[in-house]
């Protein structure tokens, strides 16, 4: 997976390149690049692995920097198939080193594409399917690149954007796409492309998304579209402030500034979709799904996204009566599909870009089913293929783990089941009740962000353990799972989770004095069955963390013990999230582990 950030104007391109880059961080890398070329076709290239801060180093100290360059590629790459290289770095480039290339996802087809250009004597010095795209390109090319490309794109198998420099014609930067994310972001006198609106904000007002396989040309930040080799011409769209690129502010790391905002996600994702004052639902998007002829969901999701759709299962059982089943979306992709008319199939991303969401999307639509996007990026692919869509209005999530975009999934999945609920019978004094609790829980929720000092303690102690099960009961089942998700992402420690109940049905032979088991024990839900599985636990000398609902403690059972508020069991998913999400951080910290940038993993998954 790689991320592109590309410039096009009359001044030096090097400080937009690399500002480009670091508003792309957040989605994940392992080495980094920028190109830039001068008017007269001279090249320069500086390449980095690891930070863009390494990048940005060489950069500073590269004395061609302030040179006379009006375009540049930057690019950061997430090593999928081939190693963390300089040498598998992009660009790649032609045998005659006219073009060069820069490439986003994956070619299925590059083997056979590479031994018919062996066949014709082309040698290779990377193991990227990018360099057979140069090399392509330089066998295809009849003086015409536009055509060349096109020619190109019919033989490429599967998902690429792809940005081609010909070194010949400096001033110019042609684009194209098929499948993978490309925005066209423009100002008076430059042009900007990036696989993500976020990286635009700072320097365009308007933008264009581009539609697969159409090129884009950008010569003196004019652009031109083709569509099938014919100039096509359509309106921008405008950038608003939720594109904004966030700042840290004084939190030590981005992923603590996001679980902050949580509570704040409430009053921007439900001001437009409840009216608190006379606790109603007002939503038009719900209120059209109320004139299909539904009476079962199927939700698609994958990671905490997932996890969020688990949860609702509950509520649309419980409140709506209606059946609802949750698939990873990986699994639905090669699953047999069994359309069923009566049936909304909901898409559930953060990003909106996830690789095997975005397939699903695409199965359900080729037999013309009722597709319902759920997600945060304004304009990103699964809004823009769904029939109905709803965004979580959580603002942007910087760095890698998801967080307060979750608390923004959750809010819209219980205003879905409460909204289907009162189509069937749903009593109106229950969804005032909810309603009311709703807005009191972003109250309770704030008042959980201080009290910090309980869990570093805890933090220092527990971080010496390698090994955790979370322990969960009915609707807490999914809570239980993102926070043993967050643990083993930001800290690489062991985590399991486990139905108290099921603990005797294998796992309890893992529980011992080392094994540190976090029950999740909340008034309302199943507490006193729940409490007996935890007494099991005890009984083999294991040390407790008690998450339990405030002045509901049972000394004898716990360890340590973390106090959560009192809220009713539809809410309760919501309650453990704050304080197991800052203790995950705060043994990340002990153990000095970057937070924002967990080993290994990218914020948008954009390959299977
Ligand atoms: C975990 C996390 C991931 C994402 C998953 C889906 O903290 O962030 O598990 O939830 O990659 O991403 P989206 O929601 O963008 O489809």
């Amino acid at each position: 997976m790689c991320w592109i950030f590309a410039y096009n104007w009359n001044k030096n391109s090097i400080p937009f390149l690399v500002e480009g880059l670091t508003n792309l961080e957040y989605r994940g890398y392992d080495s980094a690049w920028v190109f830039w070329i001068t008017k007269g076709g001279k090249i320069f290239l500086e390449k980095a692995v690891w930070k863009v801060s390494n990048l940005a180093g060489k950069v500073e100290l590269n004395k061609n920097k302030d040179k006379d360059y009006n375009s540049g590629i930057a690019h950061t790459r997430w090593a999928t198939h081939w190693g963390v290289t300089e040498k598998n770095t992009h660009p790649h480039y032609s045998s005659n080193k006219r073009f060069f290339v820069v490439h986003n996802w994956i070619i299925e087809n590059y083997a056979e594409l590479k031994k018919d250009l062996i066949k014709k004597w082309y040698e290779f010095y990377s193991e990227t399917d990018t360099e057979i795209i140069a090399k392509l390109i330089e066998d295809l090319f009849d003086w015409n690149l536009i055509e060349t490309i096109s020619k190109l794109t019919q033989k490429l198998v599967w998902a690429y954007a792809l940005g081609i420099i010909d070194t010949e014609n400096p001033d110019v930067l042609i684009w194209t796409k098929f499948w993978s994310p490309m925005i066209l972001g423009i100002d008076t006198q430059a042009c900007f492309l990036s696989s993500d609106i976020n990286a635009l904000s700072q320097n365009c007002k308007e933008f264009f998304i581009l539609e697969d396989k159409e090129i884009v040309v950008l010569k003196n930040w004019k652009h031109k579209i083709f569509s099938l080799w014919k100039e096509i011409f359509r309106n921008s769209e405008k950038i608003t402030e939720d594109f904004q690129i966030a700042t840290k502010w004084d939190f030590e790391t981005f992923t603590e500034k996001e679980i902050y905002e949580a509570p704040e996600v409430l009053l921007n994702c439900l001001k437009w979709r409840i009216n608190f004052e006379n606790k109603t639902i007002t939503n038009e998007t719900l209120a059209e799904l109320w004139e299909l002829d539904i009476e079962r969901i199927e939700i698609i999701a994958s990671g905490s996204s997932y996890f969020a759709w688990v949860t609702s299962s509950y509520w649309f059982r419980e409140l709506a009566w209606m059946p609802c089943l949750v698939t990873i979306s990986s699994e639905f992709l090669y699953d047999t599909f069994l359309p069923n008319k009566k049936t909304l199939y909901v898409f559930i991303s953060q990003s909106g870009e996830t690789a095997d969401v975005r397939e699903s999307v695409r199965i359900v639509k080729e037999k013309w089913w009722i597709t319902f996007g759920l997600v945060n990026v304004v304009g990103s692919t699964v809004a823009r293929m769904c029939d109905y869509w709803l965004y979580t209005h959580s603002w942007i999530e910087i760095w890698v783990a998801s967080t307060k975009n979750i608390i923004g999934q959750l809010w819209v999945l219980l205003l879905m089941s409460l909204s289907f609920g009162k189509k069937r019978n749903l009593q109106i004094s229950k969804i005032r009740e909810i309603i009311w609790e709703i807005w009191e829980l972003n109250i309770l929720m704030k008042s959980q962000l201080w009290n910090t000092k309980n869990i570093k303690k805890l933090a220092k102690k527990y971080s010496k353990y390698k090994n955790f099960f979370f322990l969960w009961r009915n609707l807490l089942y999914w809570t239980a799972e993102e926070c043993s998700l967050k643990l083993k992402e930001l800290t690489y420690l062991h985590s399991e989770c486990y139905s108290t109940w099921e603990l005797k049905h294998g796992p309890l032979a893992l529980v011992w004095p080392d094994f540190p088991c976090i029950a999740l024990n909340l008034k309302w839900v199943l507490k006193s069955k729940t409490v007996s599985n935890i007494k099991e636990v005890k009984a083999r000398n294991t040390t407790v963390l008690w998450v339990v609902t405030k002045w509901d403690k049972n000394e004898e059972l716990y360890d340590d013990i973390i106090e959560v508020p009192e809220v009713s069991h539809i809410l309760a998913p919501f309650i453990p999230l704050i304080p197991m999400w800052s203790f995950a951080v705060e043994i990340a910290k002990e153990l000095w582990k970057d937070v924002d940038k967990p080993q290994n993993l990218a914020k948008s998954v954009t390959v299977e």
